[in-house]
């Protein structure tokens, strides 16, 4: 149930920068054909420009306020049958993760700190890990943010050893299993 008290089947997916969240978003909006919103893309779509860029004019702060924005609003529109890939540090106030698990059935995409730092290595689409030294960075914020993604998530996925199909064809039937426990 939701806040207006109607029966949602969104599935939210939450975890750290390079876990995968887009690339399951994707594969599951294929596998059930449901909508997908990827909450930074809507941000830039919003903002009309890169989150870098709003990161060096607004803020970590500035960030995080158009964040909890963009969550009240797909709240607000009550949103059904649609996969939600958030960014990494959505969960950490509280308000959002009340809100993400108002939205849906919550998965936190669990990676080590080896995976993500070998995905995200090469991007310069994150401002926070644009750092002399990226991995100490991914250490001490996996270390801060493990605990958040946890109280956060009703379903925790450890992506090590597990392809794109797997993870997936997991998350589906829980999240099956779960909606038809909360009917
Ligand atoms: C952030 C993660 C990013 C993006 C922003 C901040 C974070 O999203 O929201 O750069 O604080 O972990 P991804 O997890 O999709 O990279």
């Amino acid at each position: 149930m939701n806040h207006k008290g109607t029966q949602v089947n969104n599935i939210i997916l939450i975890g750290f920068m390079g876990c995968g969240k887009s690339t399951i978003g994707r594969e599951l909006k294929r596998m059930l054909g449901f909508h997908w919103i990827d909450t930074d893309t809507a941000i830039e779509t919003r903002a009309h420009c890169r989150i870098t860029e709003i990161f060096a004019h607004e803020g970590e702060e500035g960030f995080r306020d158009r964040e909890t924005a963009e969550l009240r609003e797909l709240l607000d529109k009550n949103i059904q049958s649609t996969i939600v890939s958030t960014g990494g540090g959505a969960v950490l106030r509280e308000e959002n993760r009340t809100i993400l698990r108002q939205l849906g059935y919550v998965v936190w995409l669990r990676a080590n700190a080896d995976t993500i730092f070998h995905r995200t290595r090469k991007n310069r689409d994150r401002p926070i890990l644009q750092t002399e030294n990226p991995r100490a960075v991914i250490e001490g914020l996996l270390q801060q943010r493990e605990p958040i993604y946890r109280e956060c998530a009703h379903l925790i996925i450890d992506v090590a050893g597990l392809n794109r199909t797997e993870i997936s064809a997991g998350i589906v039937e829980s999240a099956r299993y779960f909606f038809a426990q909360h009917e």
